[in-house]
């Protein structure tokens, strides 16, 4: 048997056979997580407004955890098993509500199964730990005059009257039964377990929007933004743009020795492609041959693969002026790993940890803490707090935090109109 040392922590992308999906012109545009499994497929989603009577944001209650398990199912055979991932799960959104002050519950939906029973994902040189994300995100418009999809767990936060309606989990997270999980109490960890909180905590974090959608959604020779589509008239296909996540807002391209060093203002380029967006298609294979012969994607697309899979080569920056290098040593770029974490050479031995791909095992984050952490937050370290709060997370140092309004027109009405035929 193969001593695991390390592993990848995945976000779960398996491969986009068929990366776009049609919908019709209606309210707002959701891109909700269509799969229980597999958690990055994803699915442009028409979603209407509701009203909500405004609440009223009571004062912050401190201490409490505002992280409630929405579904929990558990098929481990193991005595008070299945009562330990709770608690874990419990003492992850008690971290999280400490460095946050969330005015809204965040609701996850939790899965505890065997990867390898249910999936035949069965651990081999590598073993799947687990995933997490957003179940359903929400199109805003940003201050750049760019649109962007928002976490809903991060929407709810906004408190407004009007909003798409959301679904009943804000988060997605499954976790494999095969992996020998640490639980923490009187016994040591052993030297082939992995302690689930840290990892509960990092997919959590995940699920809030610490994720990116850049990724080599029409082939390996390019990293581009994720391009959204409605059905137009006569089966043809409206190209709607290349929209970003929020995270994306804040990307820099570190070793700039050209005038885009905001990443968003490569998605800018890339949105005049083929006219931009309201540009009509007949079939998703003529828009990607249409694409792959473009500048946008010969140039853009193939300085961002070599962006994304040169090491600290991109970043994060935050409201604070702050920079945080992001995971881009892997030479392939690698979905849910480049870019979505924190550079694992710089950060793993700092304060910041948390977000880096992987971890080893027989490692506890009380030891991780006690040799590198922030005595303030533990785990949460201030370069990862202040990602957060760019976002729009508010906390003790953000307490009016960055605001998107509603969705600026695409070339496609947000409004409702009837159905256009
Ligand atoms: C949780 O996920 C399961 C599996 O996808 C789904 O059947 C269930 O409806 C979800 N529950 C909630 C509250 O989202
Ligand atoms: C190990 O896992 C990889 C990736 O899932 C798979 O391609 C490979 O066939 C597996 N090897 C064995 C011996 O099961
Ligand atoms: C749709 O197709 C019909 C018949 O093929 C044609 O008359 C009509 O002009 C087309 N509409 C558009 C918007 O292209
Ligand atoms: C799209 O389809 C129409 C009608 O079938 C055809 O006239 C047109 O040339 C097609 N466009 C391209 C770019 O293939
Ligand atoms: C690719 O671009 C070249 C030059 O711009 C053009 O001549 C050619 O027709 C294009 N091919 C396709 C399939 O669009
Ligand atoms: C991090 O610390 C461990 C020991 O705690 C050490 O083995 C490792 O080399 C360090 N890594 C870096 C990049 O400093
Ligand atoms: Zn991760």
């Amino acid at each position: 048997m193969k001593l695991i040392k390390s592993i990848q922590l995945f976000t779960a992308f398996i491969l986009i056979v068929q990366p776009f999906h049609l919908i019709s012109a209606q309210t707002n545009y959701c891109l909700d997580a269509i799969d229980s499994i597999d958690l990055e497929k994803r699915m442009l989603t028409p979603c209407k407004y509701v009203k909500e009577a405004k609440r009223s944001i009571s004062k912050r209650e401190d201490n409490k955890n505002m992280f409630e398990i929405s579904d929990f199912r558990c098929t481990s055979k193991v005595s008070d098993e299945c009562e330990k991932v709770k608690n874990t799960f419990e003492t992850a959104g008690q971290i999280i509500s400490d460095a946050f002050y969330f005015n809204t519950p965040v609701l996850v939906n939790v899965s505890f199964f065997s990867f390898c029973d249910e999936l035949k994902d069965c651990p081999n040189t590598t073993v799947h730990l687990g995933a997490a994300s957003p179940k359903r995100s929400i199109l805003m418009g940003d201050d750049d005059d760019l649109n962007r999809f928002y976490p809903q767990a991060l929407v709810k936060q906004f408190n407004l009257e009007s909003h798409p309606e959301f679904l009943p989990s804000d988060i997605t997270a499954n976790f494999n039964t095969d992996v020998k999980w640490y639980f923490g109490g009187k016994d040591p960890i052993k030297k082939n377990e992995l302690e689930l909180l840290s990892i509960v905590l990092h997919e959590l974090i995940h699920g809030l929007g610490f994720r990116s959608n850049w990724g080599p959604w029409v082939g390996a020779e390019g990293v581009i933004p994720y391009p959204i589509f409605t059905d137009g008239s006569n089966k043809t296909l409206i190209f709607n743009g290349f929209i970003e996540y929020c995270f994306d807002k804040y990307l820099i391209h570190l070793k700039s020795d050209c005038n885009h060093k905001s990443i968003p203002l490569v998605t800018k380029e890339f949105n005049k492609f083929a006219g931009g967006p309201g540009s009509k298609f007949n079939t998703t294979t003529e828009f990607i041959l249409e694409l792959k012969n473009s500048t946008q994607y010969n140039y853009y697309g193939k300085k961002m693969l070599d962006i994304t899979t040169t090491a600290k080569d991109l970043g994060f920056q935050t409201n604070a002026e702050d920079i945080v290098i992001l995971e881009t040593s892997y030479k392939l770029f690698s979905q849910g790993v480049s870019v979505v974490h924190v550079d694992q050479s710089t950060y793993q031995n700092s304060s910041d940890f948390l977000m880096k791909p992987s971890f080893s095992f027989g490692d506890t984050l009380e030891k991780i803490i006690n040799d590198f952490g922030d005595s303030n937050y533990g785990p949460i370290g201030p370069k990862l707090r202040k990602v957060m709060e760019t976002l729009g997370y508010e906390s003790k140092n953000n307490p009016n935090p960055y605001r998107p309004s509603e969705p600026k027109s695409l070339g496609f009405p947000l409004t409702t109109v009837s159905d256009v035929s």
